[in-house]
Parts: structure tokens; C-alpha cells; sequence
């Protein structure tokens, strides 16, 4: 099951710990508890002289930063990270009780205990293949559209509930509206054997068989794993065991594989990040089965959307992950446009999985949501609990000419047309001439609207236009279109 990882990364940094060493000086350990109870160690390396304190913050899951704008405030040291996580050390007796904040995420505490350095050495680096580009595999020649397991379930997801959202899919009818692929997200590693064969842990007895009930009901079968030695959530990686865990996939009935950089971070540098993905992407081109590659890596400066394609991957992450709140959704959602070139048959950006439904927004923000993904050819992935959807969730996620757009055969990524303080008006063009425009409003207060056909990105007036969440066609006014907006709410036309 669930392994701590014996030291990565610190050696070097615990070899230079010269400093005196009042209170904090040393190696501490603590617990992180995520999603779905899922658990993460942190360690903080710290070197303190006087008020000053230096130091790196190490996640064997997630790689290792250093320690920024350090400073003491009433006794507890206080800094920041390179992506802004924000960490308080407070001294409690002979613990350490730490609280990071990052941004609006929920604040975490977990007390934190002083640990040997000998709990730090790195693994070792794998050889890593010359880079070459890999040639297509033909899979996803629209965005892949499914259904996840981590936003809703995290590490509480087992082979039961697998199996009921698998019948929720069929029948309620998103199956048949394209919603083929059912991922297992990380948790569902175990231990190796003595072969060095992977095998999943208790929540899931027999992935074979659970493959084979997907396939009965028409569905397609996704799992996760690393390039790292862990997993994000510390479980096993395939780390150096890519030739072998593709097979092992294969022999499951895999289709479909989210590969999550993780702790691989550790051991490989950014410009390295192409190889060592290359090295799966060449097992699951061997491994006998058509397998779709989604990379799960959007550290800033690697750049993924363009060495992604060439390293065999369908999909790749273009931003961090998602939350269910209006406040990250959107902006992520609206950030996409930078990547657009990137996207096409065969290569999605990904802009991570869907949170409709999950509880956190409105049934309008929802829609919001939706109608954005579907703009920016991003697959269809939904992290919701399909087994107790409100109606209004249903029928967001199965708006079949919405999810027409998305899925068109152009595979052309809409862009922002106009942006006008909230008013934001994104395009995408169509393979049958016509066009998908999205009319949002970010702001908190209905708006009203008033847009000529070329602020819409029409060349020309319009012949015909209908409106794709109320579902009619409109009387195409030569000035334009006229309307209001609710509240973080979206109008999405289209027209030719
Ligand atoms: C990372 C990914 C998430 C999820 C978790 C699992 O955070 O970005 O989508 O896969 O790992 O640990």
C-alpha cells in the first residue's frame, strides 16, 4: 500500500547545515491531509541563525522549494514558496505546528515532528532515451470525454463505486451523449512483487475484472500512475518500471493513462521532463493496446503543450489543479487562451476535469463552466458523483449541442474575441463554416448586452443564430445581438 519514501532530494542541502542550531534547525516531518483523506508527508529542511532561517520545503510527492522572504513574526517564523503557498511555523513543545495557506484553498494545519537526515537521499536517476518525436497514435481525434475519480472521491474511491458511477454513466444516458472513459485517478496502487510487477491495493481487488465490466457496458478503462518513484498522493510510481507497467495496463484492458509528474520532480530537471515522458509514451506505443497518454504536468517553464504532442501524449495539463469554486474555475478557465495553437485532432490541452456538480458553485456557474470548456476543446471529464445528479447538473453535462462544439471535428480551440471589464466574448470556428460564440459575464451583477455581429466575430451578418442553452433559434437583428447576462452567467450562440 501507501509508502513514505525514504528520502529524496535533502542530502545535499543537509550537508550544508553549518549553522547553529537554536529551535528550528533540522529535518521535520508532517503529515498533510488532502483530499478524500488522502495523506502527504512534508519536510522542512531548516538552517536558522538568530532571526534568520533558511531552508527548503521538500514533498517527496511534489518535489522541493525553497524557502522565500523568511522572517520571524511573534516568535513564529513565517515564508513563502515559489508558486505562493504560504507556511507558518509555530513552535508547540517539541513540535513544530505548521499552516500553509495557498490562496483559496482551505488552510492546512498538521503538527510536525523532527525526523533523522539520514530519511533523505535522492532516487536514482533511470537512463533516459534520446529524444525523438513519436508518431501520432490516432486516439482522441476529438477531446476525450469520461468521467474521473478525484474530484469528487479522491482517495475514497474503490472497486464498488467504480462499478455504480460505470451504470450511472450508461444509465443516465451521458454514456450515449459521449462519456466513454472511466478513470481510476491515483490511490489504486499497491505493492510490486518480486518480479517487480505491479499490483493494485485493497480497494480494488482484480482490475481485470473491473476492466471487463466497463467493456461490457460499452465503456473505456483509465488509470493513473507517475514517472516519479510516488505518486502525488505517495503512492507507488512508475518510476523505471515503464516497460512493465504498460504491459501490466495492457493486460488490465487499459485505454486510457493519466501520467502525473509528481515526485518525478525530485530526480529529473524541467528540460528533462520530454524523456523521461517519452519513455512511456514508447511503452504504451509497444504495449499491444491503444492506450490515450494524458500528461498531468503543469510546472511553470516546461511547457508541456509543446513537447506534449512529440512525446506521445493526447492530452496534457495546462494549469494546476482545479477547485470547485467559482474563483479558481474561472480563472483557469479564462487563462487558456495563450495555448490555443497548441490544440487539434489527436492533442488537447487540458485545463482539468470538470467540477459540475460537485456543490461549490451555482447551477449558472456551472453552465459557465461548461459552456467555457466546450469553447476551448478541452475534454469533457466529469468529477462529479454521477450516482445523485440533480436534474439541472444532468442536463448541463449532457447539452448535446454544446457538447457538439466541443466535440467538433475542426478541433480548433476557441479564443477571446473581445474583453470589455467582465464582459468577455470567446469564439470558436466550426468544420461546417459556423461559428460557436460564447458571451460571458464575470462580474456579480446581471448585464445587459448590446454587441454588433463583428464584435461576435462575424464577418458578416449572420443568416442564422440559436441559442444553445435555451435551445431556439433567434431573430437575427442587422445590429446585433441584444440581451442580458445574469451574474457570472454566459450566453453561447451559434451562427453562420
Ligand atoms: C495531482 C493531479 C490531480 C490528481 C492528484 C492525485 O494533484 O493534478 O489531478 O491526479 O495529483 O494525487
Amino acid at each position: 500500500m501507501k509508502r513514505s519514501l525514504p528520502g529524496i532530494c535533502l542530502a545535499a542541502w543537509v550537508a550544508l547545515g553549518a549553522a547553529p542550531a537554536p529551535e528550528m534547525t533540522g529535518t521535520w516531518k508532517a503529515d498533510l491531509v488532502r483530499r478524500g483523506d488522502v495523506h502527504l508527508p512534508l519536510y522542512l529542511v531548516l538552517r536558522q541563525s538568530g532571526d534568520r532561517l533558511e531552508g527548503r520545503v521538500f514533498a517527496p510527492a511534489g518535489g522541493e522549494l525553497p524557502l522565500r522572504k523568511a522572517h520571524f513574526e511573534d516568535g513564529d517564523a513565517v515564508f513563502d514558496t515559489q508558486f505562493g503557498m504560504n507556511y507558518r511555523l509555530h513552535a508547540e513543545g517539541p513540535l513544530l505546528r505548521v499552516t500553509v495557506r495557498y490562496e483559496w484553498r482551505p488552510t492546512e494545519v498538521a503538527m510536525a515532528v523532527r525526523v533523522a537526515e539520514t530519511e533523505t537521499a535522492p532516487p536514482a536517476r533511470i537512463p533516459l532515451p534520446e529524444v525523438r518525436n513519436l508518431p501520432e497514435n490516432g486516439l482522441a481525434r476529438t477531446p476525450p470525454m469520461g468521467w474521473n475519480s478525484w474530484n469528487r472521491f479522491g482517495e475514497a474511491v474503490d472497486d464498488a463505486t467504480v462499478r455504480e458511477i460505470a451504470d450511472a454513466l450508461v444509465n443516465s444516458g451521458m454514456a450515449a451523449a459521449g462519456y466513454t472513459y472511466v478513470c481510476i485517478d491515483d490511490t489504486w496502487e499497491g505493492d510490486r512483487d518480486a518480479d517487480g510487477r505491479l499490483h493494485p491495493n485493497g480497494k480494488f481487488p482484480d482490475l481485470k475484472a473491473l476492466g471487463d465490466y466497463l467493456h461490457r457496458r460499452g465503456l473505456k478503462f483509465g488509470l493513473y500512475s507517475s514517472p516519479g518513484v510516488q505518486t502525488c498522493a505517495g503512492y507507488a510510481g512508475s518510476h523505471g518500471r515503464e516497460e512493465q507497467d504498460a504491459r501490466t495496463f495492457a493486460d488490465w484492458g487499459v485505454d486510457y493513462l493519466k501520467y502525473d509528474w509528481c515526485s518525478a520532480g525530485c530526480t529529473y530537471r524541467l528540460d528533462e521532463r520530454r524523456a523521461v515522458c517519452q519513455r512511456m509514451g514508447e511503452a504504451l506505443a509497444r504495449c499491444g493496446r491503444p492506450v490515450v497518454f494524458s500528461l498531468s504536468e503543469s510546472t511553470p517553464g516546461s511547457e508541456v503543450w509543446i513537447w506534449g504532442p512529440l512525446a506521445g501524449a493526447n492530452l496534457w495539463r495546462t494549469t494546476s489543479d482545479i477547485h470547485d469554486n467559482w474563483t479558481e474555475m474561472s480563472a483557469i478557465g479564462f487563462n487558456q487562451d495563450q495555448f490555443a495553437r497548441s490544440a487539434g485532432p489527436g492533442h488537447w490541452n487540458d485545463p482539468d476535469m470538470l467540477e459540475v456538480g460537485n456543490g461549490g458553485m451555482t447551477d449558472t456557474e456551472y453552465r459557465t463552466h461548461f459552456s467555457l470548456w466546450c469553447l476551448l476543446a478541452a475534454p469533457l471529464i466529469a468529477g462529479n458523483d454521477l450516482r445523485q445528479m440533480s436534474t439541472a447538473t444532468l442536463s448541463t453535462l449532457t447539452n448535446r449541442e454544446l457538447i457538439a462544439v466541443d466535440q467538433d471535428p475542426l478541433g480548433q480551440q476557441g479564443t477571446r474575441q473581445l474583453q470589455r471589464g467582465s464582459l468577455e466574448v470567446w469564439c470558436k470556428p466550426l468544420q461546417d463554416g459556423s461559428r460557436a460564440v460564447g458571451i460571458f459575464n464575470r462580474s456579480s451583477e446581471t448585464i445587459p448586452i448590446a454587441l454588433s455581429w463583428e464584435e461576435l466575430g462575424f464577418s458578416r451578418l449572420p443568416a442564422a443564430v440559436r441559442d444553445l442553452w435555451a435551445g431556439r433559434n433567434l431573430a437575427v437583428e442587422p445590429t446585433g445581438f441584444r440581451g442580458r447576462v445574469p451574474a457570472h452567467g454566459v450566453v453561447v450562440l451559434r451562427g453562420a
